[in-house]
């Protein structure tokens, strides 16, 4: 591990799953229980905000039951131990990384803890159910507060600063995530480009397993301490 140094690790559903959070896809997945169309696009919103703002009050009401599992809590340790670069990427709306501890991380498909008002552009922390009369914090206007979330059609957030640091990494590892998402699902191929060593841990070889230098398959509460371990020796 001596030539190590700049690590980006992306994490998506699975790292959350041993904390009781559903997936996204699979038998029990959200996308089962609800249409993407219908929840998760700007064109949902639009048709029918009260529906799109019931899915995410219940999933922010859900954050409130549970807690970071060690997945969470062994990448929190790497961040604060790990002398290099280290960027941790989630595809996750919840708030399970920072309570367990990491600090450089980015949500890069928002968060459900957060706001953001349509009628004054501010984006900002949010407790509670927002629904469809939530007031502005910064300016005020009623009914124009949508959850800070990244919908599908939507940028999402700091590619800038995550492509330049998939450049600079001499690991990338993803894990919990079933590679079906651009551009998340690309940042393997990004970063194996650059020189990168590659490593997946997921409960099963993700749709992307062919670009990984190695997989490793199990839950990631067993999978990423261990493999945290070994990193830290
Ligand atoms: N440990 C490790 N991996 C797990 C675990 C576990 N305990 N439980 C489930 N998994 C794996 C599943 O096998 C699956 O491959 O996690 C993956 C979760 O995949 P998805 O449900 O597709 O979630 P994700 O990859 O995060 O979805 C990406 O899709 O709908 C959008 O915006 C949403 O951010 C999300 C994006």
């Amino acid at each position: 591990m001596a030539d190590i140094r700049n690590i980006v690790i992306l994490t998506g559903a699975g790292v959350s799953a041993e904390s009781g959070l559903a997936t996204f896809r699979g038998p029990d997945g959200l996308w089962e229980g609800h249409r993407v169309e219908d929840v998760c696009t700007p064109e949902a919103y639009r048709r029918d905000p009260a529906l799109v703002h019931a899915f995410y009050d219940a999933r922010r009401e859900k954050l409130g039951t549970v807690q970071p599992n060690g997945a969470h809590k062994a990448l929190a340790r790497l961040d604060a131990e790990w002398r290099g670069d280290l960027l941790l990427v989630t595809q996750n709306v919840d708030d399970l990384h920072e309570r367990a501890g990491s600090r450089r991380l980015l949500h890069m498909h928002g968060e459900l803890t957060r706001g953001w008002c349509l009628a004054c552009g501010e984006k900002f922390a949010w407790e509670g159910p927002m629904g469809e009369g939530a007031v502005c914090p910064d300016c005020g206007a009623a009914g124009h507060v949508r959850p800070d979330i990244v919908w599908f059609g939507e940028m999402p957030y700091d590619m800038e600063r995550i492509d330049e640091a998939l450049q600079r990494a001499d690991l990338f590892v993803s894990i919990g995530t079933s590679g079906a998402v651009y551009p998340a699902a690309g940042f393997v191929q990004t970063a194996r480009y650059c020189g990168a060593k590659t490593l997946e841990m997921n409960l099963e070889p993700s749709l992307g397993s062919y670009f990984f230098d190695e997989s490793r398959t199990g839950p990631a509460g067993k999978l990423v301490p261990e493999w945290v371990d070994e990193l830290l020796g």
